[in-house]
C-alpha cells in the first residue's frame, strides 16, 4: 500500500518481521525494522522524501562514496514512555551535528526541521520495534553519502540521506577495560575527528581488533602529537573523577562533540556536581590512581549508554580505576530513566513522535 502525504510517500512493507524478534535477547545492530526513510539530493536541492520497505538497494560501483568515502552517520534513541507513547532524545542535537558533519566532508546540509520530522515519521510507523523494557531502544542510524556515479576527487553533485532503525538491548553488563593507544591515533588537529564520518570508524578498526585481542574492550585515544592527552574511547566520550571533582576532555577540535557528553554535564551540574572540561593527560591519571584520588571513570555515548570503566591498560601498565562507579551508575539511572518516562525530565530532554 502506498500512502501519500504532503512530505513524504509512504510505501508499507507487505509482511512485518516484528514476530522473528525476541526483544529480551537482541543482538546489536544486526536487526532491522520494517522501514527505511530515503531522500535523494540532486541538481542543488533535497527532493521529496520517502518511507519504503527496509531491504537491498542498488548502487553504481563508481558511486563515489566507494572511493571517496564521503558517508556521514548519526546515533539516536527512540524509547516508550510508562503509558507506551513513543519518545526521541534531543534529535534536534543531532540534526545540528550532521550538518556540522556535512559541511566538514563537503557535503549538503540537511534541514533541521525535516531531519525531525522524518525521524518521527519513521518512529511512528514502526514503533511496535521499540523495546519496552527501561535501558533497551529502537537505535535510530540516520546516514549521508555521496552516490554519483564518478571517478575523481572533487565534491560529489548526488546524495542520499537515510534512516534505518534496529531494536537494541544495553551493550555493556559490566565493567570495560580500556588500552590507551601509542601507536595509532584518531584524530588529529585539523582532520575530521570533530564530525561523525565514517572515515574515522575505518581508522580505528585495526587498533580495535587489537585492543580487543590483547583482552581490553574499547581503545582510549590520546592525542596526535605527545601520545599524552586523553580525547574518547572507541565511540564514547570520557568522564573522569578525581578528587570529588568530575573532569572531561575539552572539545578540542579532534573530539567527537557527544550528544550524551552534553547531556551528562547539564545533569551532573543541575545537581550540583562541579564539572570541568579541560586537557588532561594519561599522566595525570597515573599520578592521581597513585596518590588514590582516581575515584571513577566512565564513558558516554548513545549506543552503549554509559560504560564504567575499571581498568585502563597503558604501554606495559595497568591503571586500576574503581570496582564501583556511584556517580556513573546514578547518571545511567537518570538517563535510562528519563528515557523511559520514569525519572522527571527536569531539563526537557525528550519530545513525542506524536504531539
Ligand atoms: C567517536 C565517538 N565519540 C563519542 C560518541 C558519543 O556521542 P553521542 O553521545 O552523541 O552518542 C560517539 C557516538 O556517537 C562516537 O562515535
Amino acid at each position: 500500500m502506498i500512502t501519500k502525504d504532503t512530505t513524504f510517500d509512504i510505501k508499507h512493507c507487505e509482511n512485518s518481521a516484528i514476530d522473528q524478534v525476541d526483544f529480551n535477547n537482541i543482538a546489536f545492530g544486526k536487526v532491522f525494522s520494517d522501514h527505511v526513510f530515503i531522500m535523494d539530493y540532486a541538481d542543488g536541492e533535497w527532493k521529496k522524501g520517502s518511507i519504503e520497505p527496509f531491504g537491498p538497494m542498488t548502487m553504481s560501483p563508481a558511486s563515489m562514496v566507494l572511493h571517496y568515502g564521503q558517508a556521514i552517520f548519526e546515533g539516536m534513541k527512540a524509547t516508550l514512555d510508562t503509558h507506551g507513547t513513543p519518545m526521541l532524545f534531543r534529535p534536534e542535537q543531532n540534526a545540528k551535528r550532521l550538518n556540522f558533519s556535512a559541511r566538514r566532508l563537503g557535503m549538503p546540509e540537511f534541514p533541521e526541521q525535516l531531519f525531525v520530522d522524518a525521524l518521527k515519521t519513521l518512529v511512528d510507523l514502526d514503533k511496535k520495534w521499540i523495546p519496552p523494557q527501561q535501558g533497551s531502544a529502537l537505535y535510530l542510524r540516520p546516514f549521508m553519502y555521496a552516490d554519483e556515479a564518478f571517478i575523481g576527487m572533487r565534491a560529489a553533485t548526488r546524495y542520499k540521506f537515510i534512516i534505518m532503525a534496529s531494536p537494541s538491548n544495553p551493550i555493556y553488563n559490566k565493567r570495560i577495560r580500556l588500552y590507551a593507544e601509542t601507536n595509532y591515533i584518531r584524530a588529529a588537529h585539523g582532520g575530521t575527528g570533530e564530525a561523525k564520518a565514517a572515515g574515522n570508524y575505518a581508522a580505528a578498526i585495526l587498533p580495535t581488533e587489537d585492543a580487543k585481542a590483547r583482552g581490553y574492550d574499547q581503545v582510549l585515544w590520546l592525542d596526535a602529537q605527545h601520545f599524552k592527552t586523553i580525547q574518547e574511547v572507541g565511540t564514547m566520550n570520557i568522564f573522569f573523577k578525581i578528587g570529588g571533582k568530575i573532569i572531561t576532555p575539552n572539545l578540542d577540535g579532534s573530539i567527537l562533540a557527544g550528544i550524551t557528553r552534553m547531556s551528562v554535564i547539564e545533569l551532573l551540574r543541575h545537581k550540583g556536581y562541579e564539572v570541568i572540561e579541560r586537557s588532561i593527560t594519561i599522566d595525570e591519571i597515573i599520578e592521581a590512581s597513585n596518590k588514590g584520588t582516581l575515584e571513577e571513570a566512565f564513558g558516554t555515548g548513545t549506543a552503549v549508554g554509559i560504560a564504567m570503566i575499571q581498568d585502563i591498560g597503558y604501554k606495559d601498565t595497568t591503571i586500576h580505576v574503581s570496582d564501583e562507579s556511584p556517580v556513573g551508575q546514578m547518571v545511567l539511572d537518570t538517563l535510562n530513566g528519563v528515557r523511559a518516562g520514569v525519572v522527571p525530565d527536569e531539563l526537557n530532554w525528550m519530545i513525542k513522535v506524536k504531539s
